[in-house]
């Protein structure tokens, strides 16, 4: 799937400004931004459901502006709100779905079955939505997402504002997809949901990309592990001969010498150098870079 230089314009308003990236077959694709940065409009684009102003968008190498039926096809999106018929009982909404593209009740029959069992809603099979909890809706989202079989999936903000156990919970089910060989494409502004599940991520910011890498290469180019060694007593000043591990102490506890990337084999040398000074060893630590120090490296602003 690629997206080429998207534009989407709401009167005045420049809702995605340019916007360009590419998803490859089984990739975990991670779109992250805040409240507002221009994913859904995105997302809407590429399903069609948004007229865009500008740009291409291309699935399987089709343009989805003439071949728009079959890239549906080939797609399947659980969308940010839900927009279920309340009118339609659990099952109903599945095969009414599969009837969108075309499929007939009995030949999706078994299928329907499997997802209500795959994400337990078989006991719901004839419940109208109303009598769902929200984490069955969300559940219920996914299901019909994924009731023609689709080779890409994609999810737009599929655990915002649902608790731990169920965010974890569709973690694991969004794993296991990938593993089936799904592509996946996400759009979150949980930051530790992008670092947790995705391969690849573009950060969006008031409708333009910031940044566009791997998970590891943004960590790596934007953020830096530190490693701690805490000392029995505090210190006047770093030791003179941890100078050239450039380390620092930490200005508000003097017990704690701090270093950027040390090696195994420099911190053994470091603890040697500690040592033979007679500089008592409490504790050595390693903080790992987040994807939060990266966002907020790139856009200078906190999200959650
Ligand atoms: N139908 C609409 N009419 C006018 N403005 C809209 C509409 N939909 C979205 N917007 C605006 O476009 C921007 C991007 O919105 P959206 O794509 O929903 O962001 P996100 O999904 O990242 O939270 C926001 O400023 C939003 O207010
Ligand atoms: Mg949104």
């Amino acid at each position: 799937m690629a997206v080429h230089h998207l534009v989407k314009r709401y009167g005045d308003a420049t809702a995605v400004n340019g916007i360009s990236f590419a998803v490859e077959r089984g990739d975990f694709f991670g779109f992250l931004g805040p409240n507002g940065a221009g994913k859904t409009t995105t997302i809407n684009a590429i399903v069609g459901l948004a007229r865009v102003d500008g740009g291409r968008i291309e699935v399987f190498g089709r343009d989805v502006s003439t071949a728009w039926r079959k890239a549906r096809r080939l797609i399947g999106l659980a969308p940010q709100e839900y927009n279920f018929d309340r009118y339609l009982r659990v099952r109903e909404i599945l095969f009414y779905q599969a009837g969108y593209y075309g499929l007939r009740p009995r030949d999706v029959t078994t299928r329907v079955d499997a997802l209500l069992e795959r994400f337990g809603l078989s006991a719901k099979a004839d419940a109208f939505v109303a009598q769902l909890s929200g984490g069955m809706k969300r559940r219920l989202t996914l299901a019909r997402a994924l009731v023609h079989d689709p080779q890409i999936v994609i999810l737009d903000e599929p655990t915002a504002g649902v608790d731990v156990e169920l965010r974890l919970e569709l973690w694991e089910t969004l794993r296991a997809l990938r593993r089936e060989g799904k592509t996946i494409v996400l759009t979150t502004h949980y930051i530790e949901e992008a670092e947790a599940l995705c391969e690849r991520i573009g950060i969006i910011e008031s409708g333009r990309m910031v940044a566009l890498e791997t998970t590891e290469g943004l960590l790596r180019s934007h953020a830096r592990d530190e490693l701690t060694i805490t000392l029995a007593h505090p210190l006047q000043a770093p030791p003179p001969m941890l100078a050239h591990f450039s380390a620092r102490l930490d200005p508000e506890n003097a017990c704690r010498l701090r270093f950027e990337r040390l090696s195994p084999l420099q911190l053994s040398e470091a603890l040697a150098l500690l040592g033979r000074e007679g500089i008592d060893v409490e504790a050595v630590n390693t903080e790992r870079a987040t994807l939060q120090d990266v966002f907020l490296a790139l856009t200078g602003r906190g999200a959650r």
